[in-house]
Order: structure tokens, then sequence, then C-alpha cells
């Protein structure tokens, strides 16, 4: 691959300090009016102030093999450079969108009593478990690349809607092809707690058995999940239940998520605090005393605001979280339910209009808060030296027009490791040679 230098950009970045960023820091971001980045085999290798890193390039001379090769130089126009967005907690591995669900909720219908009476999740799973395996990878697939027209080189997508073991490997399966088999960088979770499956209706903790018993080992031993996550919820599974499948999934050797404090307050962001979880996640209802604990435990708060948009519910409180130390991330929660959308922008959006985040938190948020909230911190998530060359050009000058175009994406070009993936027409308009 030859190394690319891109010119004339308003570069916008998080600072990765080794770990999210929480409080002041979150709010901190490195600005280059002018910038550049040079990239070589898709790694960042010097980013900074246009006249530096032409400097820096000036004095490295010849390769160890002799050769001074000239890098392909393009133009950016002056857009602003963002790094490319992490959507940290998926579960776009669905065959159908519940429309019908969706207005009936509108009416007034419970989300939770909807999946009492045998639907939501798990009428997602009986679309799931009569999918074939190549139907479910086609659509899963599609809203992948749909993720990344939008502005996402990296994400998280879950099980959850195959509830048996068969059914859960097959879904892992297609998760894990995705990300073999399109540009983006996929990290696979395990989400067989998402609810009690229908033929073991009332019998939750007979169904924990099956998760820890076979479930579990049989995804472990196949390597197909780097985290497990819970739907500890009421009516759900509760705290105790919760924390017997995720002491064994990291007795499996896989890290933990939790859906936590979705609905109600059942302690959930205690308990990831108690197991060290790298994240809890959704925490509309987490008490102050519970997100305390999980700042002291370094937990990350993954929040997903178009969740409370599409359920007409308060958002999670995002600002009081960053004020008391608590990193946040956000993400899309992008599911056939609660929140059908793959847009990152959207999310940005809210999180900026609705939980009073500034543009620079909701930028830490989007990108290196949420590569930590699925641990890939070291990897991506901000724009530096040794890291994969995944970076976003905007229609605009700074990051504020994700939250100020609403209802359009402002991305423009797409680029993951150092390549550019959208639009999918090869070459660019501004691509020059130096001379
Ligand atoms: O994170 N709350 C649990 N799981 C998903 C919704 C899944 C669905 O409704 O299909 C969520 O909101
Ligand atoms: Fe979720």
């Amino acid at each position: 691959m030859p190394s690319l230098l891109f010119r004339n950009a308003r570069i916008y970045t998080p600072v990765d300090e080794g770990r999210a960023l929480a409080g002041v820091s979150q709010g901190k971001v490195a600005i280059w009016d002018h910038g550049a980045l040079f990239c070589k085999d898709g790694r960042i290798e010097a980013i900074g102030e246009e006249s530096e890193v032409l400097a820096r390039l000036a004095g490295s001379g010849p390769d160890p093999a002799g050769r001074l090769s000239a890098p392909q130089e393009i133009d950016c126009g002056g857009r602003c450079m963002v790094p490319g967005f992490v959507d940290p907690h998926t579960h776009l591995c669905f065959v159908h969108p519940r429309e019908k669900e969706f207005l009936a909720r509108l009416d007034g219908a419970e989300y939770l009593e909807i999946l009492k009476a045998g639907g939501g999740i798990l009428a997602s799973v009986q679309s799931v478990r009569a999918a074939s395996e190549e139907e479910l990878f086609n659509v899963t697939r599609d809203r992948t690349l749909s993720a990344m027209s939008l502005g996402t080189t990296t994400l998280e997508i879950k099980s959850g809607y195959g509830l048996s073991t068969e059914a859960e490997l097959k879904q892992l399966r297609v998760i894990n092809r995705v990300g073999r088999e399109t540009p983006l960088s996929v990290v696979p979770s395990f989400l067989g707690a998402h609810a009690v499956p229908a033929e073991m209706r009332g019998r939750a903790d007979d169904y924990v058995d099956l998760l820890t018993g076979e479930m579990i080992p049989a995804i472990a031993r196949q390597g197909l999940a780097r985290f497990c996550d819970v739907f500890c919820e009421q009516g759900v599974f509760s705290v105790g239940q919760a924390r017997r499948i995720l002491e064994s999934a990291r007795g499996a050797g896989m890290h933990l998520k939790i859906h936590a404090d979705e609905l109600h307050d059942t302690g959930g962001a205690a308990l990831a605090a108690e197991l060290h979880a790298v994240s809890a996640e959704h925490l509309l209802a987490a008490s102050d005393q519970g997100l305390r604990a999980m700042a002291a435990a370094g937990v990350v708060a993954v929040l997903l605001p178009a969740t409370a948009y599409s359920m007409r519910k308060p958002f999670a409180r995002g600002r009081a979280m960053i004020d008391m130390d608590l990193p946040v991330a956000i993400a899309t929660d992008c599911n056939p339910g609660s929140s059908c959308t793959e847009s990152m922008p959207f999310a940005f959006g809210l999180a900026v209009m609705q939980m009073r985040l500034s543009v620079a938190e909701a930028l830490a948020a989007a990108t290196l808060n949420a590569a930590y909230a699925i641990g890939m911190g070291g990897e991506c998530g901000s724009l530096a030296p040794g890291k994969s060359a995944d970076f976003l050009l905007l229609d605009g000058e700074t990051p504020a027009i994700l939250a100020f175009r609403a209802g359009i994406s402002p991305v423009a070009e797409v680029f993951r490791a150092g390549t550019r993936v959208w639009p999918p027409r090869a070459g660019l308009p501004d691509e020059r040679k130096r001379a």
C-alpha cells in the first residue's frame, strides 16, 4: 500500500491518555487548523500542523531499502477531519425492524409488557432462528455497511436473538464473518442473556444453567465472542442471575458488559462496579450511588440516546456523569425494537442537544471512549501515530456540524486503515501526485 499524505484538513481529535477520558479530560481536544495526516500501510505515522508534518517527512530521508518514495497526496479542501466513529453497542444482527411494535408503543404499549406477552425481543428471536445463516449474514452485512456510510469504522455487535446454543452460535459466526468480509473492524459480544426464550418461560434459573453450563463454554471454545453482556432488568435477569452469568463468562475468558438500569434501578450499575466490568450500558434509571461506584471502579458509561428518543424516555444524565468523573461513551444501540438506527451522527446530535455534552465531549464519547468501552482503545478512537488510519472527512469546519446538520449526515468520506471505503467509487476528486 502506498504511503498517503492528507493535507489541508481541520483536524479534531481526542488525545489518548491510555484509558477512557473522564471529567475535564473528556472535554479536551487537539485541534490543527491547517493539519496533515501521513499514513503508511494503514497506520498513522505523523499528524499535526501541515508545516510540521512536511518538515518531518523531509527530514526522514530514504526508507531502509534506500527508496525515496513520494507519498500520494490528498487535498482535504479545508474540511474537518475526525477519527472514525466507534459504535460500542449494537444489536444489528437481526432480520426485520419491529415497526408495528413501534406504532403500538406510540399508542401507549409498554416495552416490557410486549416482551412479557411473547413479542419484542422474542419476536426477533423467531425470525433469526428461522433465517438461514446466509440470509442472516446478508442483512447484517448490509446494515453494517450502512453504518459505515454514516462514519462508523469500528463497531461492537451482540448476539441475543438466538437464545439457544445453536442459534446463538449461528449469530456469532455471522457477526465474526461480517468482521472478515467488510472493511470494518467488528468486536463480537455474546448476549445469550437477552431474554428467557419462550420454550423456557418462567424457568429463568434453568436458562441461566444452560447459559453457564453449555452456551458460554461452547462459545469460548470456538473463540467467537470477546465480551459477554446481560440484560439486567426487572422481569428479565436479576442482579443475582446476572452475577452468575458474568462470573462464568469471565472464567471462560470473556470481558464483561451489562445492560444496566435501563428502565428500572435494579442495582445494575453497582454490579458493573463490583465485577469491574469494562462498561455498563443505558443507565437511564441509575442512582448516583451506582454511578459513583462505576466511576471509582473505572467502568465506562455507554449511553444510548437514540434509545431514549425511540422509547420517549428521559435521556440518561450524561452531563452529570461527566461532572462526576465518569467516562462517557455513546452508541446507537441499533436494534429492531428500541432503537432502530445505525446512525452515529444522530446519536452525536442527541448527546449534544439533549444530554448537554459539549461538542468535544461528544467527540470523545463517539470515538476514544467508545473504543475503550470495547477494548479497542490502543488500536483506534483517536488520531495518533501507531493507530489505525481510521478517519472521516466532514462537510463542515468543526465536529459541531454533526449536531447542527440534524437529520442528515455530514460525513463526506470514510477512511478505514488508510483506504477510502465511502463513497465506494475509486479515486478522489482532489488526488494528485507530488511533483
Ligand atoms: O438495548 N434492552 C435490551 N435490549 C435492547 C433492545 C432489543 C430489542 O428490543 O430487540 C436494548 O435496548
Ligand atoms: Fe442494547
